[in-house]
């Protein structure tokens, strides 16, 4: 069996982390088609999803982006991507799912397989930091449509802290757009998402930290998607950043 291409060692019983982004094309494809059955309305994604998996972890300087194929006993279990901002110094996800049957998954203090792949996710984030010549980074940001999914997550213990943007996840990667015909791209639109952080090592965050929430915010909207800083979506945001801003401390 090919070697898993994670960075961190993953020594669990069962278990198995491939990096798929320059990986073995046979997980390339499990992980697309995983990607399709889960998130059908983004299955317009999958083109640019298939140019980006024939490219290296760091192909673009500015980034490390590490799209995980997980096998639960050799048989496909999930995925999850994570992207390193190393300007921000913080990681984005852009999609996880988990076949049913092995969400629950006992290893150390771990009930449950995606929170043990947040922490993966984490510690991979804390390496590839060092390995930029970054300090500890704040956490792996995830956006979120779901509040029942939200809740779940608070419901099973996991360390999430719950960031108040008033946050719309744009449609496309803008600098990618050459992987999506216009009248689809066209017809897309914005969507409110919760924006949740799993800090490293469970460090505490304060949720009314301006500074974190703009350098989290920007860090999606204009790194990651693209956006220009004058964009409606990210004026939106930082208007709502200033909201909290300007809260009294007794509301926190
Ligand atoms: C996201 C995921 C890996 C989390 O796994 P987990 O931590 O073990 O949590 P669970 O699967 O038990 O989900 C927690 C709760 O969220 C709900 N939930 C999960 N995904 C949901 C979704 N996409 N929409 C609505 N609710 C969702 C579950 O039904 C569960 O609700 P319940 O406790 O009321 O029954 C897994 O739910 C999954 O693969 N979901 C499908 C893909 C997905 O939605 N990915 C996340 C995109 S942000």
């Amino acid at each position: 069996m090919q070697q898993p291409l994670t960075a961190i060692p993953i020594n669990i019983p069962g278990l198995a982390i491939y990096e798929c982004n320059g990986g073995d094309p046979a997980h390339r494809k499990t992980l697309l088609e995983m990607y399709a059955q889960w998130f059908p309305q983004y299955a317009y994604y999958l083109p640019y999803m298939e140019y980006r998996t024939s490219q290296p972890v760091g192909y673009d300087p500015r980034f490390i982006e590490r799209w995980w194929y997980v096998e639960r006993d050799g048989n496909p279990a999930g995925f999850r991507f994570s992207k390193y901002l190393k300007a921000r110094n913080i990681s984005v996800g852009m999609g996880s799912a988990i076949v049913k049957e092995y969400r629950e998954f006992e290893f150390g203090p771990y009930h449950r397989l995606s929170d043990l792949l947040f922490h993966l996710t984490n510690d991979q984030l804390c390496a590839d930091a060092t390995a930029s010549g970054r300090p500890t980074p704040d956490g792996f940001v995830v956006e979120i449509e779901s509040p029942q999914l939200v809740n779940g997550y608070k419901r099973y213990g996991y360390t999430i802290l719950e960031l108040p943007v008033d946050y719309l996840e744009p449609p496309f990667i803008y600098e990618f757009t050459r992987f999506i015909e216009p009248d689809v791209l066209a017809k897309l639109q914005f969507e409110p998402m919760h924006l949740v952080i799993f800090p490293v090592g469970g460090k505490h965050l304060d949720p009314n930290d301006t500074a974190l929430l703009t350098n989290i915010t920007l860090g999606l909207l204009i790194d990651h998607y693209g956006l220009s800083e004058d964009h409606w979506a990210v004026q939106r945001a930082l208007a709502s950043i200033n909201q909290v801003g300007t809260r009294p401390k007794s509301l926190k």
